[in-house]
């Protein structure tokens, strides 16, 4: 929760519509975080000096934005964020290209199935100067909404921005450029020659790292936030019928923008709600399985010596173990259906017969074999990959 007016300047018009805000008791206007970004700035503004950089920054905050709550869009949702801080380079650009597409594969989706689209706010603006568009800034958020509000709407609004119908046309054709190829054609300058030259790179170098396939040019992306300055894209399904996935670009000069020195930076923000649905749909949203490295058990119901076990296991030197017991005398029976129920590797016997003394009795669930042994040696087992006889 912040003052309104952090969000309100620089995020541009489109997010401010969106803002979650209203009075809190002593009258003053407050926002619910819409995004990451300018706080990420004005921490990197804070720690400008100490930070070495380039660095990377993650995040998952949990976001709210007052929009209509629909298919993909929620009113409160989780969002990761991936940023690269203090470098202007376009290999940082691939470094984040590749974390997505490598995401996305992990998560079980094929190549085919998502789509990176690539565009360049510094190609959009070399080309608005070329063709004598006034004012780019009234340009963008109409440029971002082209294909959501159709062509009549879409000429409208450009008119109105005091676009000629010419430039109009000549921005429509541009936009459905689908090759670096075709966009040579069109643009001239040596701006727009560099700006080209820049998603060359880029595509050449994830194509080298074996993302070719998962990324092309489209320069129908804008984006709707006002503080990207040069690479901008956004990610889709396959035949794009969802909400964007993921969204992001380059931002240099927002530091600067809000009262710090210039320090570039490039990141993106990955929603919940679409990534799920998208998930779901290609039936590929793990089922949530509890899993539990012990159970500790006991055929006395000896609590004390339960607990005693448990500390055994929980000692930080067998690493990040968990462990969990009977809350309250039982049989064993039902601790066995406990440990069952909260997939339990491995039962230890706190009083069994057959151990000697500093040795447990224990269970490996996942092949149903007793055995005896340390600790150290029940932790080992623990650790071994064995196929479940239950999966
Ligand atoms: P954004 O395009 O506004 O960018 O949001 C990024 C992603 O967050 C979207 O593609 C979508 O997955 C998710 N998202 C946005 N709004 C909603 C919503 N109402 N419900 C569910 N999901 C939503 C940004 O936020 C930038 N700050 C990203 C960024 C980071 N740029 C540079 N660094």
């Amino acid at each position: 929760m912040s003052p309104k007016e952090l969000y309100t300047g620089k995020s541009g018009e489109e997010i401010v519509s969106q803002l979650y805000n209203f009075k809190d008791k002593g009258d003053r206007e407050i926002a619910l975080r819409p995004e990451m970004t300018p706080t990420l700035a004005r921490l990197v503004i804070q720690k400008a000096r100490e930070l070495k950089k380039p660095f990377k920054w993650f995040s998952m905050p949990r976001l709210f934005r007052y929009e209509k709550a629909q298919k993909g869009r929620l009113r409160e949702f989780f969002q990761l964020n991936m940023d690269i801080i203090g470098t202007e380079s376009i290999y940082a650009e691939a470094d984040l290209l590749a974390s997505i597409a490598t995401m996305l594969r992990k998560f079980g989706l094929k190549d085919g199935e998502f789509a990176i689209g690539v565009s360049s706010r510094k190609l959009l603006a070399t080309y608005l100067e070329e063709i004598g568009a006034p004012n780019p800034a009234l340009v963008y958020p109409v440029l971002d909404r082209r294909l959501k509000i159709g062509p009549e709407a879409f000429a409208k609004a450009l008119a109105d921005a005091g676009l000629t119908e010419e430039q109009v046309k000549k921005l429509d054709d541009f936009m459905s450029c689908k090759s670096i190829e075709e966009v040579k054609t069109k643009v001239h300058s040596e701006n727009a020659t560099a700006a080209l030259a820049e998603i060359e790179d880029l595509f050449a170098t994830l194509t080298a790292a074996g993302y070719g396939e998962c990324v092309n040019l489209d320069l129908s992306i804008v984006r709707g936030l006002a503080y990207y300055t040069g690479i901008v894209f956004e990610v889709f399904d396959k035949g794009k019928s969802m909400r964007a996935i993921a969204g992001g670009g380059r931002y240099d000069s927002l530091t600067e923008k809000l009262g710090g020195e210039r320090i570039p930076g490039v990141g993106f923000g990955m929603g919940d709600v679409v990534l799920a649905d998208l998930l779901a749909e290609h039936n590929l949203l793990p089922s949530p399985k509890q899993s539990v490295d012990f159970y500790i058990a006991s055929f006395t119901n000896d609590m004390k010596k339960v607990f005693e076990t448990a500390q055994i296991f929980r000692d930080t030197k067998f690493g990040n173990c968990s462990v969990s017991h009977p809350l309250a005398p039982m049989k064993m029976g039902k601790q066995l259906d406990q440990a069952n129920y909260q997939g339990a590797k491995i039962v230890v016997y706190v009083d069994g017969s057959k151990a000697a003394a500093g040795e447990f009795e224990y269970k490996d669930m996942r092949v149903g074999e007793m055995l005896v042994g340390s600790p150290e040696a029940i932790v080992e087992r623990s650790k071994m990959v064995i196929e479940s006889k239950n999966a």
